[in-house]
């Protein structure tokens, strides 16, 4: 369905997750492969996205933006670079233009470990409470701390694929299962290729999370980088005209595209802040 089409509406870090009335951009390892002329055809990528490195800034020039949206992008950012991040955001947005920062919520990562420790500290040791608190622990860690691509979340998927836990998993965590599941009975030429082709260092693959954020810190840098009338809302929710007909945000059944996320917009004001233009995030 088009909506907004008139508008200048950017998907900072879209990795798949891409709408054709967006701008969309990203810089994954996959997207640059898929852009050489011999590789293409073994490389899967949705087609026209922009391929640019946000630490470069990002490539529009002052006020050309109506909205600009970044999801699960910001915590794969240095905590000092989150600042210029946003407030190349603000350089590109128009005024009154709206800014939407969707983050994993770190409150309910730290809510869901204390819970499974307190179940299996209270003497709770079927194999489905040990399977919560090892999963939980490995959520809040092992994307700030892995060494090896995948790291211990995708071993622990693979080795409990059949549990409940893994049962349960929504949107993305669950296509991360799905694809792991299925990625350990296939062993087809594309596969191979890129494995052969991703880098063994999870600093230059991208998923590391270099910061994490919860409802308040969020506010507050979204604040102090020059935004005004900053709220969190629901994945549903929004500012933005048209909203949920994206589905970026939001599946076709209406449930959250990433669960346990924060969900914050914020509305460059007419006021004079003045943001500075630094490079590298
Ligand atoms: C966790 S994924 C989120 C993808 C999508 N926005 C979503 O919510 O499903 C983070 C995305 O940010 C992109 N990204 C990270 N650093 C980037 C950079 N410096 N420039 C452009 N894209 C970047 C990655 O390539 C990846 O596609």
């Amino acid at each position: 369905m088009l909506v907004n089409c008139n508008k200048v509406m950017l998907n900072l870090g879209c990795g798949v997750r891409t709408h054709a009335d967006w701008i969309n951009i990203d810089w994954s390892l996959k997207l640059r492969l898929s852009n050489i002329p011999v590789l293409r055809g073994f490389v899967d990528c949705p087609s026209g996205i922009m391929i640019h490195d946000l630490r470069k800034g990002i490539p529009f020039g002052d006020t050309a933006a109506d909205v600009v949206y970044a999801s699960h992008v910001l915590e794969h950012l240095h905590k000092n670079h989150a600042g210029s991040f946003l407030r190349e955001i603000h350089r590109v947005l128009k005024p009154g233009g709206t800014v939407r920062i969707v983050v994993p919520d770190l409150e309910a990562a730290v809510r869901k470990y204390l819970d499974a420790l307190m179940a299996v500290r209270d003497g709770n040791t079927d194999q489905e409470s040990i399977d919560r608190y090892e999963w939980a622990t490995i959520f809040l860690l092992d994307q700030m701390v892995r060494t090896t691509p995948g790291g211990e979340m995708s071993r622990w998927i693979r080795e409990k694929q059949n549990s409940t836990v893994v049962g349960s998993f929504e949107g993305t965590l669950q296509e991360i299962a799905k694809s792991i599941s299925s990625g350990c009975e296939r062993s087809g030429f594309k596969q191979r290729l890129s494995a052969l082709l991703r880098p063994e260092n999870p600093d230059s693959t991208g998923e590391l999370h270099r910061w994490m954020y919860d409802v308040f810190s969020l506010q507050q840098l979204l604040q102090s980088n020059g935004f005004s009338d900053v709220k969190r809302v629901s994945h549903l929710e929004s500012r933005i005209e048209g909203w949920m007909n994206y589905h970026l945000d939001n599946n076709n059944d209406s449930t959250p595209h990433q669960p346990d996320s924060i969900w914050m917009e914020g509305t460059k004001g007419d006021s004079a802040f003045r943001g500075i233009k630094e490079t590298g995030l």
